[in-house]
């Protein structure tokens, strides 16, 4: 592609105590792409996405966004890298004690903005994109599963970041719910110009959503290129991860 890469992530290492997570990653994202990041569970995929809008450092290597280094990056200054990097975290995490429509607003707040009507009209159009719109009131134990993590995707969105990270987004969702983030995630990126980054391991997802899958093993990128290489893959541990087959025998127990 000719363009800049918006994030460029290089030779990127990450370890924990004495187990080295990331040995060497690198990646481009481009802008307005929709990726699939895809790998075991333990990979480093969260670890991964992490590194993006700062959350860790690298242990070595670098990642940039929008041209910048952040991998060094004080807090103060990660705050402008953030407002363009958003994520919604595995899990949801959304603030039980917290309206609906206060959850969405807290990126907003942390970051300063205090005029309420500013506040609520953002808010709303945030709730809008993943259709809860008038729903601000609600707490989050009155809702279902699915509408948890749409008003997540709500909080991740609402300071209309350029790039957003969903970390395993359909994870417990049932298939037509699962659909509806597909849809809503599409539609950051056709309508709202936004990248994702998805982690998923939803296979009818990816070859909905995805235009590249990146394939993270071993610690480092094993494997990327468009959805449609993906699907036509031959190699057998891609093919085992599509098909969901661990090769056991079926039939014997
Ligand atoms: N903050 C942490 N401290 C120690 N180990 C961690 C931490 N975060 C992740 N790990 C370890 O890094 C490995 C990769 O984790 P993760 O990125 O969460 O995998 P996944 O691909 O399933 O998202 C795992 O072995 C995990 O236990
Ligand atoms: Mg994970």
């Amino acid at each position: 592609m000719a363009t800049t890469p918006f994030i460029c992530i290089r030779d990127l290492v990450q370890r924990f105590g004495e187990r080295e997570v990331l040995r060497g990653v690198d990646l481009d994202i481009h802008r307005g792409e929709t990726i699939a990041l895809l790998g075991g569970s333990g990979a480093g995929k969260s670890v991964l996405l992490k590194h993006l809008p700062g959350l860790l450092h690298p242990a070595a290597g670098r990642v940039e966004v929008d041209g910048v280094d952040i991998s060094a990056m004080s807090e103060r200054e990660l705050g402008p890298v953030r407002n363009k990097v958003g994520m919604m975290f595995q899990n949801g995490a959304l603030f039980d004690s917290l309206s609906v429509g206060e959850n969405v607003a807290f990126p907003l707040r942390e970051r300063g903005l205090t005029d309420e009507k500013e506040l609520r009209e953002r808010v709303g159009r945030a709730l809008d994109i993943v259709r809860l719109g008038g729903e601000e009131d609600k707490m989050p134990a009155d809702l279902s599963g699915g509408m948890r993590k749409r008003v997540a995707l709500a909080r991740a969105v609402v300071d209309r970041p350029a790039c957003v990270l969903f970390d395993e987004p359909h994870a417990g969702l049932d298939p037509v719910t699962a659909d509806t983030i597909d849809h809503m995630i599409k539609c950051l990126q056709v309508e709202h110009g936004m990248t994702n980054v998805v982690v998923t391991h939803e296979m009818r997802s990816v070859f909905r959503i995805a235009d590249r899958v990146v394939f993270l093993a071993g610690g480092r990128i094993r494997w990327e290129g468009p959805v449609e290489d993906f699907r036509r893959t031959t190699e057998p541990d891609l093919r085992a991860f599509i098909d969901g087959d661990s090769g056991e025998p079926w039939g014997r127990c």
